[in-house]
């Protein structure tokens, strides 16, 4: 299967593309993860990427596409990947399409992640990230850490993002807002787009974006499963 998970900052589209991605034995692909691990290396792309990031801003398209047109190329994609984060704006979408239509593939489902500003700001706020991998993913709040500051998927000490300062924050939302929405519309008129609400326990979220994808059920009182 070949899943985008789509949504603004905040939305959890990291915390729901671990869990969809172990489910449907598909890789996870997330491009603010790999400029991470550019950062985290100190590479010339990674230290490339950190400007813009740091200031809420896309990292140039000829970057980010050909960083993903890369990983797509990798034999561990073969059984099917879900993007998180990537495609940004309609010019990275196009790319996509193209680089898909080259391999003689094509995308299976898009999941729309809908959630409220203040929503984003609370999860944004209490976020912490593990130095080790940044899919691990945790909140102060909302899904605390056993030890507080420790991964309790692999000990490695955690982190508050540089770019989820709240100024930061304010320009992602407008750059989602202004680039990122229109490609929500790119393929909702390939009719590829469920949107589901972000809102709700990360299960629950999990089951919804679930049935998106025709793998979960929808039982009787109108609540999903799987
Ligand atoms: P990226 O890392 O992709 O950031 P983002 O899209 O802004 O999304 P986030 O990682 O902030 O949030 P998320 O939706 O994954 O939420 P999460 O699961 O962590 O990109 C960062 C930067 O890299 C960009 O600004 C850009 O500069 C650059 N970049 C990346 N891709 C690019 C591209 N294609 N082109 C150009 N530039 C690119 O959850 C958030 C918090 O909420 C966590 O604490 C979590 O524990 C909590 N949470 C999650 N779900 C729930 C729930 N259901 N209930 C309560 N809390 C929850």
């Amino acid at each position: 299967m070949r899943l985008l998970l789509i949504g603004p900052p905040g939305a959890g589209k990291g915390t729901q593309a671990v869990r969809l991605a172990a489910r449907l034995s598909v890789q996870h692909l997330s491009t603010g993860d790999l400029f991470r691990e550019h950062i985290d290396r100190d590479t010339e792309l990674g230290r490339n990427a950190h400007t813009h990031m740091r200031a809420g801003l896309l990292v140039p398209d000829a970057v980010t596409i050909g960083v993903i047109q890369e990983r797509l190329a990798r034999p561990d994609t073969e059984r099917g990947f879900l993007l998180d984060g990537f495609p940004r704006n309609l010019a990275q979408a196009e790319a996509l399409d193209g680089i898909l239509a080259d391999a003689e593939s094509r995308l299976d489902a898009v999941v729309d992640l809908e959630i409220p500003d203040a929503e984003v700001v609370r999860r944004i706020a209490g976020r912490r990230v593990c130095r080790r991998d940044n899919a691990h993913i945790f909140h102060v709040e909302y899904s605390p850490p056993e030890v507080a500051g420790v991964c309790e998927v692999c000990g490695g000490p955690l982190y508050q993002r540089d770019d989820d300062r709240e100024a930061t924050v304010r320009k992602r939302l407008e750059v989602y807002r202004g680039l990122t929405a229109p490609v929500v519309g790119h393929y909702r008129a390939k009719g590829l787009v469920t949107t589901i609400s972000a809102l709700g326990h990360v299960q629950e979220v999990l089951d919804r974006a679930l049935v998106a994808i025709g793998r979960g059920q929808v039982d009787a009182s109108g609540a999903s499963s799987c």
